[in-house]
């Protein structure tokens, strides 16, 4: 099971016990965060440059990597860091994933985004003939390092596409995180005193979720609420995904209210939450209904789909496409 770690000190320790530490990171982060490289307080540690966000998810760039870790000299006995994004992340993770058939690699996120979605549950990998994630691995992280100072820099558009997930976690499983937001706005978040709360809390719905099914047969692919309309909507006009899973959430919980699926008022509900965190969906946005039939979830003419009974309690129903599309 992945470790959860407080802050840079902490990590320290768990360092140690490795003989080489390699850090990857993007040359613009690298320039940003070399506060939190001392703070590591690594004396040996060797880096490693990659491009910054989604370029370094290429697969020229995964080769470019490999080359570099080899040229370095990594083995099975070294440890990965991958500082920065949710990029980092993903596409270290898929190198430490196939390199020597797996080496030991840990997360330090610096985006709200990947400290409390994508650095956990172990997705790795890389865009590829032009689509996301095409190729990668399940490959476990030994440790996650958060950090709430990475926060503190980051745009106001970053924040939101934190809190997508943040608020999706509230609404399918945890939401305690819900009553939590309704105190904040979103300039207000950054600096919260309930900042780490929330993050660990929005972890633990994750955890809770790709422990019990690591492989996303069923139940792990609750997580997807919010995300099949959401994918249609980032791809059509380009937003970041968690913001696409807010519009996302919007649509889906419209549609399964209608087919009588959720309880009623829960989308009024999600609504005032997002207005009083100021958050404004712009009314016009809607899926490319084409794009929406991607989705993996489909079988035949039927989708399992993910959906919100109550704030708190989820579960997924098979519902017809035909159905969807009315209501979408
Ligand atoms: N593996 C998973 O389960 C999973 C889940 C969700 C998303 N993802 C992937 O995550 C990626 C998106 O990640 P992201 O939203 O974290 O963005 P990102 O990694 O693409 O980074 C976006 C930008 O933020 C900058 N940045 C990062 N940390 C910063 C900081 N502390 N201060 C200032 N700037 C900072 C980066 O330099 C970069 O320019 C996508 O590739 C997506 O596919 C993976
Ligand atoms: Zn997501």
């Amino acid at each position: 099971m992945t470790k959860i770690i407080s802050s840079l000190k902490e990590a320290r320790g768990f360092l140690e016990k490795y003989p080489r530490v390699y850090l990857v990171t993007s040359v613009k982060l690298s320039e940003k965060l070399g506060w939190a490289i001392n703070e590591l307080g690594i004396s040996n540690l060797q880096t490693i440059l990659i491009p910054d966000g989604e370029k370094s998810k290429e697969w020229k760039e995964l080769q470019k990597l490999l080359a570099k870790m080899s040229e370095l000299g990594v083995d099975r006995s070294s440890l990965l860091i991958a500082l920065g994004g949710g990029s980092v992340g993903d596409v270290v993770g898929f190198a430490s994933s196939i390199y020597l058939r797996g080496v030991p690699f840990i997360q330090i996120p610096t985006t709200l985004l990947s400290q409390v979605d994508s650095a956990h549950g172990g997705k790795t990998g890389i865009d590829f003939l032009g689509y996301k994630n095409q190729v990668g691995s399940f490959h476990l992280p030994e440790a996650v390092v958060i950090d709430k100072r990475f926060i503190e820099k980051l745009s106001e558009k970053q924040v939101i596409d934190g809190l997508g997930e943040v608020i999706k976690a509230g609404f399918i499983k945890d939401p305690s995180i819900l009553r939590l937001l309704e105190k904040e706005k979103v300039e207000s978040i950054q600096k919260s005193k309930s900042l780490l709360q929330i993050i660990k809390k929005t972890i633990a719905v994750k955890n809770y979720y790709t422990q019990a099914d690591f492989k996303e047969n069923k139940i792990r692919q609750i997580l997807n609420v919010g995300h099949t309309v959401g994918h249609a909507i980032e791809l059509r006009y380009k937003i970041g995904h968690g913001l696409a899973v807010l519009y996302g959430m919007e649509r889906e919980l419209a549609v399964t209210e209608k087919m009588g699926l959720t309880k009623k008022g829960t989308r009024d509900n999600f609504i005032n939450l997002l207005k009083s965190l100021g958050i404004v969906l712009d009314k016009e946005m809607k899926p490319d209904w084409k794009t929406v039939l991607h989705d993996k979830k489909i079988v035949g003419d039927e989708i399992a789909f993910p959906v919100v009974a109550k704030e708190g309690v989820s579960t997924i129903k098979v519902i017809k496409l035909n159905n969807l599309k009315k209501f979408i």
